[in-house]
């Protein structure tokens, strides 16, 4: 038996990084996951390997989103997870002074927007079911400031959101909690150079990065029926590097 048998998920970004690795987890532990990405060769690999269903998504689109929730209520009759993990960095990190408002539109609109749309799209069928749990993975940077104002707004306005689903959706008994990671070992952080990564991973308390499985299975935790309680929370994964 696993602990979330029976259960209907749909994971956002999760052809590589921390999103396949939930895929995986969510899978072994006897979900049957809606993989979704804007990455449809390595989307479907995933899929495919875990035996899952892959669909393309681009977290910014309304009507993408519509499709997805059809799909999945068609083919499974339900929706009891969402995982709103697809996420970009401010590539050229920046501040008030020097983003360039392009730069900043995109990453609000895949970070934030996205997020909004994936709670708006599967609320309805989770109120119907009156059952759900949705984890939205903010960052550490949704809780102090960073050099990276877009991104650092965009993870704010996340976990700001879901206090809002929590709170409205909680007569529903639908669950909202957001995840924060610290520094986690997918092409996010090794983007940043070697350099930068030596230089995090020294302000780390545990000294070292995480592993995508460590916040997947924070994330498990949070869909399945052991947090039955859990609503409104909002959980670190980052080795402590918050309390500095
Ligand atoms: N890696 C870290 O250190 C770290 C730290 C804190 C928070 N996070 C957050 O974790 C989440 C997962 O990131 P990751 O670390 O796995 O990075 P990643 O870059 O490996 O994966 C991000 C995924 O999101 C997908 N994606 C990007 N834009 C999309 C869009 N418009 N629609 C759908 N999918 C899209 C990408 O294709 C990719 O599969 C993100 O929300 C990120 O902000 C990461």
């Amino acid at each position: 038996m696993g602990k979330l048998d029976g259960k209907t998920i749909i994971i956002t970004g999760g052809a590589k990084g921390q999103g396949a690795a939930e895929v995986r987890l969510a899978t072994s532990l006897g979900a049957k996951v809606v993989v979704t990405d804007i990455l449809g060769d390595a989307g479907k690999q995933i899929a495919e390997e875990t035996g899952n269903s892959y669909l393309n998504l681009d977290v910014t689109s309304p009507e993408q989103w519509a499709e997805v929730v059809k799909f999945t209520v068609s083919e499974f009759g339900r929706v009891d997870g969402l995982i709103n993990n697809a996420g970009i960095d401010q590539k050229n990190h920046g501040g008030v002074t020097d983003t360039p408002i392009d730069l900043y539109r995109t990453v609000i609109e895949v970070n934030q927007v996205g997020t909004f749309l994936g709670m708006n799209a599967v609320a309805p069928a989770m109120i119907e079911q009156k059952a759900g749990s949705i984890v939205n993975i903010s960052s550490i940077a949704g809780m102090r400031g960073f050099a990276a104002v877009a991104y650092v707004a965009s993870k704010w306005a996340v976990r700001g959101m879901t206090k809002t689903a929590a709170n409205e959706l909680g007569s529903s008994n639908i669950r909202v909690n957001s995840i924060h990671p610290g520094a986690i070992e997918t092409d996010m952080l090794f983007d940043l150079g070697q350099d930068s990564i030596n230089w995090l991973v020294s302000k780390v308390p545990m000294q070292r990065s995480g592993t995508p499985d460590e916040v997947g299975e924070t994330a498990m935790f949070l869909l399945s029926d052991e947090a039955s309680y859990i609503s409104g929370a909002e959980i670190v994964v980052d080795g402590a590097l918050i309390t500095r």
